[in-house]
């Protein structure tokens, strides 16, 4: 009895100490600061979210395309005194002791003159110039770790083979030959030293942390030399989601950020996929954080759309722009979930949409409406709820993964909106842990 007592309090420790080394990753858009209205986030409204995240990355810095140096993207409100929001978020420390702030450059908003990241990769010089300035401004602003979301190029899209597609598809035929990247392998050995260097520089007097984020639709085969970087970086984000998108794929809607592969899609295009490649390629499951997308892809159905709404489907582009966050294809979760519900069946207001959850819990959930008699108002969305945030935790649990990051908190439903619980995304991935 007194030995099963034992037992039982070992295991408790156990558990408790896996549960406490898991690691939430939370994003934070630092353009959510500008956004409108509802979507507008400020930095108290994190608050409620940092007892569940151990880290907060900030996105994004960028890279000045003539100096090849880390920059702010946006100094009046990263910089400037009347928001200073880089030592405005780094200074949620001293509430937050435990709390890990990393600075990231890149996350796929960086997009002026996009061959600087290349060209980076391709000169030591620029390399040394890179990795010093970052080092600078991590210091200044008291951030406690670098990110290198780095916006490798992006495998191309899927053809369609079918009705208008099959036109593209000749299209594409034609010019499909070129590869993406000519100079894969320098760009692969170049940011193996990027890493090696900034981890190099990161380290002498205040140690500070490294870690790198994949970003969507880059392959990671080719990029990341796992062996020659993993023991270099705290961990890696894998960016598992944007497999499917408006605006890589506007003819067909699908599962935008599904865990396993659907049946007859590409085996490649999922998170198990990407977690597959790291681990095959002896990365430690610790290192590894898989993400999870608090928004949902949308695209415009049409008449020629089928109509159970099973993906894939026919589609017609991107989906309108949310009320709040204001941008085609987007919605933020707590946009999604007010679309789910029209309470008054008001007159005038589009119909709800139905929402199709997987029983299988691999591919995510979506909704859709149908077009009216005109052809209008029909949608699409493929978006993570708690249910399926919780779903992915799990994953990550079960392979013994460092952990999940957010991606990111201003998209989750910071305001509770939904059923009154702020940040549910957040929170159910927590949970699962
Ligand atoms: C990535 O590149 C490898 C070859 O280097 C290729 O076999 C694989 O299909 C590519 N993956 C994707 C997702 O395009």
């Amino acid at each position: 009895m007194k030995s099963l007592i034992i037992l039982a309090g070992l295991l408790a420790c156990a558990a408790a100490s896996t549960a406490s080394t898991s690691k939430v990753v939370c994003y934070y858009d630092s353009k959510s600061y500008v956004r409108e209205s509802q979507a507008r986030m400020l930095p108290l409204d994190l608050d409620p979210a940092l007892s569940f995240c151990t880290h907060l990355v900030y996105g994004y810095a960028g890279i000045q395309p003539d100096t090849s140096k880390i920059v702010s993207l946006n100094e009046n409100l990263d910089i400037d005194r009347a928001h200073s929001n880089f030592r405005a978020i780094t200074s949620m420390k001293a509430k937050y002791p435990g709390l890990k702030v990393f600075l990231s450059v890149g996350g796929d908003v960086d997009t002026e003159e996009a061959q600087k990241y290349n060209n980076v990769l391709e000169s030591a010089q620029a390399r040394t110039a890179l990795v010093n300035s970052g080092v600078v401004l991590a210091q200044q602003y008291d951030f406690d770790g670098i990110d290198l979301a780095w916006q490798f190029p992006k495998y191309k899209p899927k053809k369609i083979r079918s009705g208008w597609g099959s036109f593209w598809h000749g299209v594409k035929k034609t010019f499909g030959t070129t590869p993406v990247d000519e100079k894969e392998t320098e760009h692969r050995e170049g940011f193996t030293a990027l890493v090696r260097e900034m981890k190099q520089a990161l380290s002498p007097n205040k140690p500070m942390q490294l870690s790198i984020t994949v970003l969507p639709n880059v392959n990671a085969s080719v990029y990341f030399d796992v062996p020659a970087i993993i023991n270099l970086v705290d961990f890696v984000n894998l960016g598992a989601y944007d497999y499917y998108t408006p605006e890589r794929n506007p003819k067909e809607a699908d599962y935008s950020t599904p865990l396993y592969t659907p049946q007859n899609r590409n085996p490649l295009h999922n998170a198990d996929a990407l977690v597959t490649y790291w681990l095959q390629a002896h990365a430690p499951p610790q290192k590894l954080i898989l993400a999870i997308p608090t928004f949902g892809r949308t695209w415009k159905l049409d008449s020629d759309s089928e109509i159970a709404g099973v993906p894939p489907l026919h589609a017609d582009g991107a989906g309108e722009a949310g009320p709040y966050t204001k941008t085609e294809s987007l919605l933020s979760y707590p946009e999604v979930c007010a679309k789910l519900i029209n309470p008054n069946h008001q007159k005038g207001m589009l119909p709800h949409l139905r929402k199709v959850t997987d029983p299988s819990k691999r591919f995510g959930t979506y909704a859709f409406r149908l077009p009216d008699d005109n052809g209008e108002g029909g949608l699409w969305v493929s978006y993570e709820d708690p249910d399926t945030a919780g779903q992915r935790a799990a994953y990550v649990k079960a392979k013994n993964l460092g952990g999940v990051s957010i991606m990111d908190l201003s998209l989750d439903d910071f305001r509770g909106l939904c059923t009154g619980d702020k940040y549910p995304i957040l929170r159910a991935a927590k949970y699962r842990l």
